[in-house]
């Protein structure tokens, strides 16, 4: 199975407007041809539709939101419902470990959002990963064993086949502590067995596992030669244009 790599930029809470479409277009103008990796820009809210008029549609770069609340509509301030990205917005980051720590998300909220992302033809981005504590104690697999499964329930094998997930090390975001090549791919590996057990195997086959935690231009390549690792989401570095550009050459397959 040749599972077309994803590079997703993440750029949390950073970025005005107007400095969000300056960074879209650096990227923008540096890419290669897209053929062989797929890449999504995931700006805050403030700046997803500005980027999405901008002319980015043109250049096959995608975008996703950072996260999304299940209701379609409604008192609910602050939010912003799945009906008002869909269409024009491919992706919805779920469950991301600043949302789970910060903003008390649950793998009960991860799975809500998940399935109201499907329900509005946005494909879910799931995150996953230990802390720092259930690494060292050797939890690793415990925690992914609990999240993957409880992220997926109820969904179909057809909705699965929508799912992106990403295996993200708590210990590694933001940290400059990047997760060995090794335990990405353990990791990744196991991710795409619990896949495989939740909704069968043509979804395990296809879907895409991606690594992010503190991913460089220097690691990308690396990290993504892994055999289950198939792209990386990035926090800081996605937000110097230079360097999100490096880790998306480090993506493509080489040339024959
Ligand atoms: P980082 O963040 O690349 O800054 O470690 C990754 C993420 O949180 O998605």
């Amino acid at each position: 199975m040749n599972r077309i790599p994803l590079v997703a930029g993440n750029w949390k809470m950073n970025k005005t407007v107007p400095e969000s479409l300056a960074l879209a277009a650096d990227i923008v103008a540096g890419l290669p041809r897209l053929d062989d990796v797929e890449v999504a820009l995931l700006p805050p809210f403030t700046s997803l539709w500005p980027v999405s008029t901008s002319g980015i549609g043109d250049t096959g770069v995608v975008l996703g939101a950072q996260d999304l609340y299940w209701e379609v509509s409604g008192a609910y301030t602050g939010e912003i419902s799945p009906a008002m990205l869909s269409g024009w917005c491919r992706y919805a980051l779920i469950g991301h470990s600043e949302r789970r720590r910060l903003f008390g998300e649950t793998d009960d909220t991860v799975n809500r959002k998940v399935q109201a992302a499907l329900a509005h033809d946005l494909r879910p981005m799931v995150a996953v990963g230990e802390t720092l504590e259930e690494n060292e104690s050797g939890r690793t697999e415990e925690v992914l064993s609990r999240q993957v499964p409880a992220g997926l329930a109820g969904l179909d094998e057809a909705q699965g086949l929508q799912v992106v997930m990403a295996y993200e090390p708590v210990w590694a975001i933001g940290t400059g502590r990047t997760a060995t090549p090794e335990h990405a791919e353990q990791s990744c590996a196991l991710i795409r067995r619990l896949v495989a057990q939740a909704l069968g195997p043509a979804v395990a086959e296809s879907v895409r596992v991606l690594y992010g935690g503190s991913v460089t231009p220097a690691n990308a390549a690396e990290l993504m030669a892994q055999a289950n690792v198939d792209g990386a989401l990035v926090g800081g570095a996605s937000l110097v244009a230079a360097d999100f550009l490096a880790i998306v050459a480090a993506a493509a397959p080489p040339l024959a």
